[in-house]
């Protein structure tokens, strides 16, 4: 092992930076320590003296390998913000709150730079032809709870939002592809794409031995809007009805539906698309009665609505959201609701979030996003019951999606409850692992849903 890091031939020592990413809320095994193996790296060509490296990263702790991009920045002098740790004299950053990465990792996206390293390369793109080089002022890591790591700039140029997916796949990453196409259609629903980072890294689990994806993805940034999920839960905290705020969001939803069914790929649902989603649907309640037994006594009256949405005539498959929520849509002043994060959900592997799927998922997941309002507003202790709230919140949605697509949600019924109870069982295993506290919100629903 040779040190400095900016010398070919240094590796950088795991067994230090185990107790570190273990403790980061985008390690998918949280609290448990990674076992890691490198498996490439990329220099970012960084303007000052600070070394950056995008270590890639494969995790051996659970089952299948999972990657993670970890890029640290190696300087003499440490920086307030982002330090790690000492590593024989140099001070190791967590990259994202570096300045120096930060304007790197922006120019290479602006500027289309090719990035060279070990056993990786990667370059940057434009997504379109307008987005000229901007000076930047200022950037600074995104505050909160988030799955990836996302830097806003703000300069005097207009401000811009880049998100570097922390878990690496192999394939076009669909936040990138659903926003772009969606963008390119003329969608005001999402915020415009900039660009993007693509790298090929080593992946003995294919036939080549190489992989190809997204590092990152930039994206106009909304500076003044909210968070859905912050409006929707000041509105039920206050008492203030909210069902025009969630049939604009019904009437978003079944706009970008219809965009994503006009610019790729449907089909009519198979039989065999009903067959595979259902089973989905059964692997997920064995699953959620292994981490909330209770769940045992409501299996029997799921698996009948299981069945009577197998026997139903489903909507064309097409390309969806796959994991919204309130959290993933934006309150923009003077634009309405934009939606992000067209990632799909983490636990799902990537080919399936790639795929065609049912819209009512969807549909779904905002219906159990208005539910969660009135949940954790019912284990926060507060006084004030927002199931009514709710309710009309979920009749506003269902109404607005419904004028807007065409389709009567009322006449799907046993397949949106199919959908809704798939989705409560899915949160009812991520809370279980990850916010056991907040486990009685799915686990209560699912019970609801089931009498
Ligand atoms: N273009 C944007 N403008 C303003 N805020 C944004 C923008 N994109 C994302 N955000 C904010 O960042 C949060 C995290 O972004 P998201 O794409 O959902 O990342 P993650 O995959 O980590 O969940 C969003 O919930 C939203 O509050
Ligand atoms: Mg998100």
């Amino acid at each position: 092992m040779t040190f400095p890091p900016a010398e070919p031939g240094f590796a950088l020592p795991l067994e230090w930076l185990r107790p570190w990413m273990s403790e980061q809320r985008w390690y998918a095994n949280r609290g448990a320590l990674p076992v890691l193996e490198e498996i490439g790296s990329l220099r970012m060509p960084s303007p000052g003296d600070a070394t950056v490296i995008v270590h890639l990263l494969l995790d051996h702790t659970v089952g299948k390998p999972a990657l993670y991009q970890v890029p640290l920045s190696y300087r003499r002098q440490a920086l307030r913000v982002g330090w790690i740790g000492d590593l024989h004299g140099w001070q190791v950053h967590d990259a994202p709150h570096d300045p120096e990465f930060a304007q790197a990792l922006l120019g290479a996206i602006l500027e289309q730079r090719p990035l060279t390293g070990d056993r990786a390369s990667g370059a940057g793109q434009l997504a379109g032809t307008d987005a000229a080089s901007e000076p930047i002022v200022h950037s600074r890591v995104l505050s909160g709870e988030q799955s990836n790591t996302s830097i806003i700039y703000e300069g005097s140029g207009r401000p811009i939002i880049v998100k570097l997916f922390r878990a690496l796949h192999h394939g076009e990453n669909p936040d990138v592809e659903l926003q772009t196409a969606l963008a390119a259609a003329g969608s005001t629903a999402v915020p415009n794409p900039v660009g993007s980072i693509v790298a090929t890294w080593s992946d003995r689990g294919r036939s080549d031995g190489r992989a190809r994806g997204h590092l990152a993805f930039a994206q106009e940034y909304l500076p003044g809007s909210t968070d859905g999920w912050l409006v929707a839960l000041a509105a039920a905290e206050a008492g203030i009805d909210f069902s025009t705020e969630a049939r604009e969001l019904g009437i978003a939803t079944a706009g970008v539906h219809a965009t994503l069914a006009a610019t790729l790929p449907t089909r009519p649902a198979t039989a065999d698309d009903v067959a595979i989603a259902v089973a989905g649907m059964r692997a997920r309640l064995e699953r959620a009665i292994a981490e909330a037994p209770r769940l045992a006594a409501c299996s029997p009256a799921i698996t009948a609505t299981f069945d009577r949405a197998e026997a139903a005539l489903w909507p064309a498959q097409q390309r969806i959201h796959g994991d919204l929520h309130l959290g993933q849509v934006l309150a923009v002043p003077d634009r309405g609701w934009v939606i992000v994060d067209f990632e799909g959900e983490p636990l799902r592997a990537m080919n399936e979030r790639s795929g065609l799927d049912s819209p009512l998922r969807d549909v779904a997941g905002m219906l159990r996003s208005f539910d969660y309002i009135a949940g954790s507003i019912a284990i926060s202790g507060s006084s004030r019951d927002a199931r009514d709230w709710a309710d009309a919140a979920r009749a506003a949605f269902t109404a607005g999606y419904g004028a807007a697509s065409g389709r009567d949600l009322r006449s799907n019924g046993a397949l949106v409850d199919a959908f809704e109870l798939d989705k409560a069982l899915y949160e009812t295993v991520y809370e279980a692992r990850n916010r056991p506290n907040w486990l009685p919100i799915p686990v209560g629903a699912i019970e609801r849903l089931t009498t």
